[in-house]
């Protein structure tokens, strides 16, 4: 199978409808999409991703008045957030119904759902009579994919459709937030910041800081987002002893270094939302030039910085 990349969405329908995946854009990385409720689609997906089945996919809907068709218990402070930054890079993590099949939580109580702002894939969205389970479209552990061509260099022999719909323009994945008690819980970092729920939610803010120890949410395991490459982080004062042999690459916030060829700079005007966007890009740059080590520096721990860095340093994380 060689994947075909289009703007076809009654093709990229029949396909959804017939239980097979559909590569699916979406504004923070490209979805790896099936039908959430048939659990022989959603088993495909982790196949194709090489996935272990013991890591819950998300649920994409196209409006928040769906909420309720697929989860119990929606928490009134979670409708707020909603109402507020839906469709966005947020996901919420509550309370599942039985509708949603146990492969698609991984046996868990609680479904992950998400309404993702992408014209085209809102517009299949409303178009089917089920949500869409998507992971980010890459293999297992890999950086993740922000345009079709990534989708389709990683997975397009595995899968049959890509819809194209440009460059995600926030290029991290969703903020995965909950409620636990009275206080909100932010289980990944992401697309949106935290001072934009700290704007809407005035309670108590938790970051749950997984880790290999907590197996139920692999996309916080240390080591993930990575590129192939061996990584460290560049502390200033290092002095490269590679230095001058072109063997090394570096991936900066906003200045080049001297006297090293292979570098990716994430925002020479030093802006978070750019960095973000450029970044998996970056490392899928670095990844491919023929160099043994890629050095990374961290970016400002603000804003969209904060996610920036997680990801950083797990992909630097070695297992
Ligand atoms: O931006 C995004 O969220 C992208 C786009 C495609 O929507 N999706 C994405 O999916 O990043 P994925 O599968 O790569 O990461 C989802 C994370 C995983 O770490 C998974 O373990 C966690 O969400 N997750 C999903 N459902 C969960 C659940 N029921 N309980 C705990 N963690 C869950
Ligand atoms: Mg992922």
């Amino acid at each position: 199978m060689k994947a075909e990349i289009g703007l076809d969405l009654i093709k990229a329908k029949n396909i959804l409808e017939s239980g097979d995946l559909v590569g699916i854009p979406t504004e923070t990385v490209y979805g790896l999409a099936a039908n959430a409720l048939d659990p022989l689609a959603v088993s495909k997906i982790f196949e194709a991703k090489n996935r272990p089945k013991f890591d819950p996919l998300i649920v994409h809907l196209s409006e928040i008045e769906q909420f309720d068709l697929y989860s119990k218990n929606f928490p009134k402070e979670l409708f707020i957030i909603a109402e507020k930054f839906c469709p966005g890079p947020i996901t919420f993590l509550v309370e599942k119904k039985s509708i949603i099949p146990d492969l698609t939580t991984s046996g868990l109580e609680k479904v992950a759902l998400r309404i993702p702002n992408h014209p085209l894939t809102l517009e299949l969205l409303k178009s089917l009579d089920f949500p869409l389970a998507a992971p980010s479209a890459n293999p297992f552990g890999y950086v993740s994919p922000t345009s079709a061509q990534h989708v389709f260099d990683q997975l397009g022999e595995k899968i049959p459709y890509i819809l194209d719909g440009g460059s995600s323009k926030v290029g991290l994945e969703s903020t995965i937030i909950g409620m636990e008690n009275e206080e909100l819980v932010i289980y990944r970092k992401g697309g949106l910041a935290i001072e934009d729920l700290q704007s809407v939610f005035s309670g108590e803010i938790r970051i749950k800081d997984h880790s290999s120890s907590n197996p139920q949410a692999p996309g916080m395991l240390s080591k993930h987002y990575s590129p192939n490459k061996r990584m460290e982080l560049w502390d200033k004062t290092d002095q490269f002893r590679e230095f001058g042999n072109k063997k090394i690459g570096f991936l900066g916030f906003s200045k080049k270094l001297e006297g090293i060829e292979n570098q990716f700079i994430l925002s020479e005007k030093e802006d978070l939302n750019e960095a973000a966007f450029r970044l998996f890009e970056g490392l899928r740059y670095l990844d491919k030039l023929p160099i043994e080590k890629i050095y990374i520096e961290l970016v400002p721990e603000k804003g969209l910085g904060i996610a920036i860095n997680d990801r950083l340093r797990r992909s630097v994380a070695k297992s």
